[in-house]
Parts: C-alpha cells; sequence; structure tokens
C-alpha cells in the first residue's frame, strides 16, 4: 500500500501530487460552508456502483445550483485515471465541489472540483459481531437529499454519543426517525419485513442496495419508522458505503431484539459483502 506522500489527486483541472492540492481561502466553502460531495469506495481499480455515486453527485450538485466543471464522462474518465495512479488495494474517494472563489464571499461564480482518494479502514469484525450502541437526537438537515458539506450538527453531537458510550447518533424529528450523520438506518420487524425511513433521507447508495438484495429474501420497504416501533423491532442495523451493514444492539436505553446482532442483518451483510465483489469479478472480465 502507498504512503500519503505517494498519493494523487485532482485538483481544479489538472492531477497533482496530493501534498499540492489546495484551496484559495476565498472559496465559498471556507468562506460560507458551500459545497456538496460524494465518497466512492474503490476495490483495487474498481469503484464500486459508480454510477449510483455520479447520479447523486449531480443531483446534490444541481439542488445546491452548483454546475460541474466537467461532464459526466470526463468526470468518469478523471476517476479512472486517478484510480489506476494512486493503485491502492481498498480505498474511499472524494468527489468535492465547492461553491469556487467568489469576489463578495457570498456569490457563487465557477465551482471548484477536487478528487482525492485514500486507503480505507472498515469497520473490525468485532463491532459487525457485537453491534453497536446508539444516541438518538431531534434534528433534519437541512436539504436532505443533497449530500453538501455541512456537518455542523453531527460534529457538535461527537461529545454527547462518546459521553454516553455510543457509537451513533440517530436523527428523528418529534419520534419520526429519517439517518444518521453518515448513515442510513434500517429495522427488522418481527414478521421479517425489512423497513428503512422513506423521508428526510440521503438516498444512500448502500441503502439502495440493501433495498434490492433483502428485496430478494424478505419484504421489504421504504416507510414511516417511530421510536416506538424501534423498540418494537426485532432487529435495526445502519448502512453506509464504509460501515456496510452494521448491526445495532441499543438505542437510547433500549435493547434491541435479543441485544445480539441479528440473523436478518448478518445474512444481508453476506448477501452485500458478495454483490460487491460481483462487481469487481465483472470489471476485470
Ligand atoms: C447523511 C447521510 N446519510 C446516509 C449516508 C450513507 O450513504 P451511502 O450508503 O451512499 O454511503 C451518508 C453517506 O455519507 C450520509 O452522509
Amino acid at each position: 500500500m502507498q504512503s500519503n506522500a505517494k498519493l494523487f489527486a485532482y485538483n481544479l483541472g489538472g492531477v497533482v501530487p496530493l501534498d499540492q492540492a489546495f484551496l484559495h481561502i476565498s472559496d465559498l466553502s471556507i468562506q460560507r460552508g458551500y459545497g456538496v460531495f460524494d465518497f466512492v469506495k474503490v476495490h483495487g481499480n474498481t469503484p464500486l456502483f459508480l454510477d449510483d455515486y455520479l447520479d447523486r453527485f449531480l443531483s446534490s450538485a444541481q439542488q445546491m445550483e452548483l454546475q460541474l466543471p466537467l461532464s459526466r464522462e470526463e468526470l468518469k474518465h478523471t476517476i479512472f485515471l486517478l484510480v489506476q495512479k494512486n493503485g491502492l488495494e481498498v480505498s474511499g474517494l472524494k468527489m468535492i465541489l465547492t461553491g469556487g472563489y467568489s469576489d463578495d464571499g457570498f456569490t457563487p461564480v465557477a465551482p471548484n472540483l477536487l478528487i482525492t482518494q485514500h486507503p480505507l479502514t472498515l469497520p473490525t469484525q468485532s463491532k459487525v459481531e457485537n453491534g453497536i450502541k446508539i444516541i438518538t437526537h431531534d434534528y433534519v438537515r437541512e436539504i436532505p437529499t443533497a449530500k453538501t458539506i455541512n456537518y455542523s450538527m453531527g460534529i457538535r453531537l461527537i461529545s454527547q454519543i462518546k459521553a454516553k458510550g455510543a457509537e451513533e447518533v440517530l436523527y428523528h424529528r418529534q419520534g419520526i426517525v429519517s439517518e444518521f450523520p453518515r448513515c442510513n438506518f434500517f429495522i427488522v420487524r418481527q414478521d421479517n419485513t425489512v423497513v428503512t425511513p422513506a423521508e428526510n433521507v440521503l438516498p444512500g447508495v448502500t441503502r439502495k442496495r440493501v433495498l434490492e438484495i433483502a428485496g430478494r429474501r424478505y419484504r421489504a420497504e421504504q416507510a414511516k419508522v417511530t421510536l416506538e416501533d424501534i423498540a418494537q423491532a426485532k432487529e435495526a442495523f445502519l448502512t453506509s458505503t464504509t460501515k456496510r451493514v452494521l448491526p445495532i444492539v441499543q438505542v437510547d436505553d433500549t435493547i434491541i431484539g435479543t441485544g445480539k446482532p441479528g440473523d436478518v442483518s448478518l445474512a444481508l451483510l453476506q448477501d452485500l459483502i458478495a454483490l460487491e465483489e460481483e462487481q469487481v469479478s465483472v470489471a476485470k472480465v
């Protein structure tokens, strides 16, 4: 594996060594926290489910009225170029589109595009085997369907999460749950129906895949999920690009199901890993 010193990034039109990738202080991401991004997992030279991430990146940009300086095809080409050049085993690739260099520190002019790639660590086996504890917090992101760079609430809650011996915080609005700062949420009802909140969520790529694979074995749906539903659930888990399917065994003071990761969650994790491996082998053909 390469050290960070040898990595390359795409920075405002060109591929440069990572330590030479910079933004000027006039950028609206710095001045006003204005920008969008997306994050793709890469196995070897294969960015997994790339088209889904590109769709979401373009949708986030559109929702924030930011014009991408590259066409979708040019962006894809640049990603493959960078992935080849960096040659990492398992990595995360981040595309960031900012408000750009603004004359008055407020009005967007020409958005800036940066792409970075770093080695990625997946959740430890012990976290998967034991499951995690989470807490809840009443909050909805400003534009839940867009992946903006504003994670202020999630970051402010880190100390509360730690103080309560938890790993993550689940957002809800008056008892109707939505998502985590960086993950989607699922419950498994007593009849094995797999449910994920329908509203006020980022359309997670892992969420989409898990809904698909869950639908092969069980009933799977997007629906309203309340804190009360969680208390009645047989299992709960979160999904994200980096965490895949991670079982949840405690929500605030409530133990979920048996207090151990459930069979449905673990089966979905195995199915997701198989789907990822399938992507890598298809890309090699
Ligand atoms: C707010 C939010 N919800 C959910 C997710 C999970 O999405 P994905 O599965 O595409 O990683 C993310 C990813 O970072 C996120 O930022």
